[in-house]
């Protein structure tokens, strides 16, 4: 897409186009970095949000790649069951199980995951942590936390504590990563046996629920009982201070929101569509004028 005098976006007829379908769609984010980024590197994109509901999820899919979209991005509730729609996986999909970023090539449709890259990104970049013998402990086994743990096991993390309301989904990511990530030392409770001696262990909490985004705290986690020198992520983004931020704060522990994450997968998505890395801090810059 090329900006004219007036910062107007001149769509010509051989803009390429990447968007983001997902139910619902109004508060992404993601227009607003992949465009920013688009224009400061000058290139000829132009970024778009659709609204997709789960009914109409198989004929987008057919009709973007009839479209001939250079690809796009695919956010709640559709990360899992687009992968039937799709020709191949990455492996960052396969072993996460759901897919945020596609990529037409060709005829193919290929599914990546760049969540869980994004995320162990911005525990460098926001936290200073890189994943390792320090012991992790991830609250919630949903998608988000399947994609965190896949992750973090890739990135080297050798103990992880998975801690959920419900044990069974727990269970079934140990079980899943214990067989492709024999390296990794995975256990999993209920989140009401979280206590202060598991706490006293732990080097990075990551919040990966949704608990937070209209002011829930999480029950059972007192903060308190962690060392001093433990780390927490929130990967919840609704406002700079989560309530397990704001938590954090107050026992003196580092924290950040999920911010960084959002940007660093945004990042890696805009690499695989264009083929170059976008100017470094664009992104972040575009969500601090908001
Ligand atoms: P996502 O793809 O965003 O991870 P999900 O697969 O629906 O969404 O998973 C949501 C996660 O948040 C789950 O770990 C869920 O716990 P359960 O598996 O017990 O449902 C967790 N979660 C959501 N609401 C919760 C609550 N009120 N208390 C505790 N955990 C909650």
């Amino acid at each position: 897409m090329l900006w004219g005098d007036d910062y107007m976006p001149c769509v010509q007829g051989k803009t390429n186009v990447v968007c983001i379908i997902g139910d619902p769609i109004r508060h992404s984010l993601s227009p607003i970095i992949q465009n920013a980024a688009f224009t400061a590197d000058h290139l000829d994109y132009i970024y778009v949000p659709f609204a997709v509901t789960p009914e109409n999820l198989a004929q987008a899919v057919s009709g973007l790649k009839a479209l001939g979209v250079c690809g796009f991005n695919v956010t709640i509730p559709h990360k899992t069951t687009i992968i039937p729609f799709l020709d191949r996986l990455d492996e960052s999909a396969e072993y996460a199980g759901a897919v945020n970023t596609v990529k037409l090539c060709g005829n193919l449709l290929i599914g990546y995951n760049t969540d869980g890259d994004g995320l162990v990104d911005s525990l460098q970049t926001d936290l200073n942590f890189s994943p390792g013998t320090e012991p992790v402990l991830v609250v919630g086994a949903g998608g988000a936390a399947r994609g965190a743990i896949a992750a973090l096991c890739r990135a080297g993390a050798t103990n992880i504590h998975i801690s959920n309301r419900t044990i069974e989904k727990a269970n079934a990511i140990k079980q899943d990563m214990n067989i492709r990530y024999p390296g990794t030392h995975i256990d999993a409770t209920t989140l009401n046996q979280v206590n202060k001696e598991l706490l006293s262990t732990i080097s990075l909490l990551l919040n990966t629920t949704s608990l937070g985004m209209h002011g829930e705290r999480i029950d059972y986690i007192n903060l308190a009982h962690m060392p001093e020198h433990a780390k927490v992520y929130d990967m919840v983004y609704s406002c700079a201070a989560t309530p397990l931020v704001k938590e954090s704060s107050a026992v003196g522990l580092q924290s950040v929101n999920g911010l960084g994450m959002l940007v660093a997968q945004g990042e890696r998505a805009f690499e695989i569509w264009t083929g170059q890395k976008p100017s470094e801090g664009v992104m972040r810059r575009a969500l601090n004028h908001l």
